[in-house]
């Protein structure tokens, strides 16, 4: 099969294209990024050499070039992982994020039915079902639960999903959504809690902490998520949407003390800085659907996976050293400015 990624330069996206590269030799990934800031060629390094990938710079937003792709690669598949994915990035310029994260996907989908592929995904999140509060640790996120998002880029993303699935009915696209909780690992964009923490504490600066650091988030190695859209693409039904976590819930505060801990660095590093704008207070998946539909289940412990991104961050720091020259010095600056200083 022919497989565009979509954002295959960013995070997951390059996690997912190593992931399709080991499981299915058979298959060709072609990776599509208009590297914005948070995608980086130098990820993707290793997969160039090999015969079954290729690389092609390009926009989602762009349907011309979008259907030059569809041309030349004649995709069976298409895995959306292109987005802004930033929330604090969102608050400050929203409309970038319509635009991409609303309207790429529309274009996709638009090539998607002219060019007749089997399938299209789209990589959601959590963030669509707004928050959970902080008391009541029973509740969790399931696939009826309402959209009620917080920032403008969860409600771009609640957008895409409901566009998506009105493609599905409107005109029988092939479609699936996966909705997964914080992903952490290796090549994550430091302007992230988990790699901007590892980070500062390399460098002994400080480190942010919004509000009291109370939030809940529920973290997930990334190759686990890579796993579950492995699972979904090729067994899960047409028109389905599956929640993705692992049932790791921890407050930010211990977070951050976990990764000071594991570099022998000390608490009074942590900066109480001011909060972000309608910041989500708890998310919590529950993963049931797609354990009993497809029996997918998450193989990352947190103690390992957190050791092992740790170890990754100081294997490779001529890539984060790169990737936090240039634009991204000049956001941390703006963004964070004299607090943490
Ligand atoms: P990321 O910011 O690290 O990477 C995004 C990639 O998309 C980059 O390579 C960027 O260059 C590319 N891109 C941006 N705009 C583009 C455009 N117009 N055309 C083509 N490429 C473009 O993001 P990530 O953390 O890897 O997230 C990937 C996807 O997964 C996003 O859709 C996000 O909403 C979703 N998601 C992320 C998480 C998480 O914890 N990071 C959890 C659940 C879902
Ligand atoms: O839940 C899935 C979502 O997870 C994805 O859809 C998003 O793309 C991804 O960015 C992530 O969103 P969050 O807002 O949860 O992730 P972030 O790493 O930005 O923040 C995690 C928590 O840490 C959140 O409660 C805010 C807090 N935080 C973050 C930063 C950057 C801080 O306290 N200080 C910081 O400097």
């Amino acid at each position: 099969m022919n497989i565009v990624v979509t954002g295959g330069a960013g995070f997951i996206g390059s996690n997912f294209v190593y992931y399709e590269l080991a499981q299915h030799p058979e298959d060709k990934i072609i990776c599509y990024d208009a590297l914005t800031y948070a995608g980086n060629l130098e990820t993707l390094e290793a997969a160039m050499q090999s015969p079954k990938f290729r690389f092609v710079k390009g926009d989602i937003t762009d349907e011309a070039a979008v259907e030059r792709l569809f041309i030349e690669e004649k995709p069976d598949i298409i895995v959306n992982f292109a987005a802004e994915s930033h929330v604090d990035r969102s608050i400050e310029t929203p409309g970038l994020f319509l635009h991409t994260n609303v309207i790429g996907v529309q274009i996709l989908m638009d090539a998607c039915r002219k060019h007749g592929v089997r399938r299209f995904h789209q990589v959601s999140t959590d963030e669509v079902y707004g928050d959970l509060p902080l008391d009541r640790p029973n509740l969790f996120f399931t696939e009826t639960t309402p959209l009620h998002t917080s920032s403008p880029y969860s409600a771009s993303k609640a957008s895409a999903d409901l566009l998506v699935q009105a493609y599905h009915r409107t005109y029988g696209l092939p479609v699936s959504i996966s909705r997964c909780s914080n992903n952490y690992g290796p090549y994550h964009f430091p302007e992230k809690l988990i790699p901007l923490m590892i980070l500062n504490a390399l460098s002994d600066k400080p480190l942010p902490v919004y509000g009291a650091g109370e939030n809940v988030r529920d973290w997930l190695y990334v190759e686990d998520h890579c796993a579950a859209i492995d699972l979904i693409l090729r067994k899960g039904k047409d028109g389905s949407l599956y929640n993705v976590g692992g049932h790791n819930e921890k407050r930010n505060l211990d977070v951050v003390k976990i990764i000071l801990r594991a570099l022998g660095k000390p608490e009074s590093l942590i900066r109480h800085v001011e909060d972000r704008k309608g910041h989500d207070l708890r998310y919590a998946i529950d993963p049931t659907k797609l354990k009993t539909e497809l029996g997918w289940e998450p193989k990352t412990k947190f103690e390992d996976g957190i050791r092992r991104t740790i170890d990754w961050y100081l294997a490779n720091r001529a890539w984060w050293e790169h990737v936090t020259s240039g634009e991204y010095a000049e956001y941390y600056e703006k963004h964070y400015g004299a607090a943490v200083k």
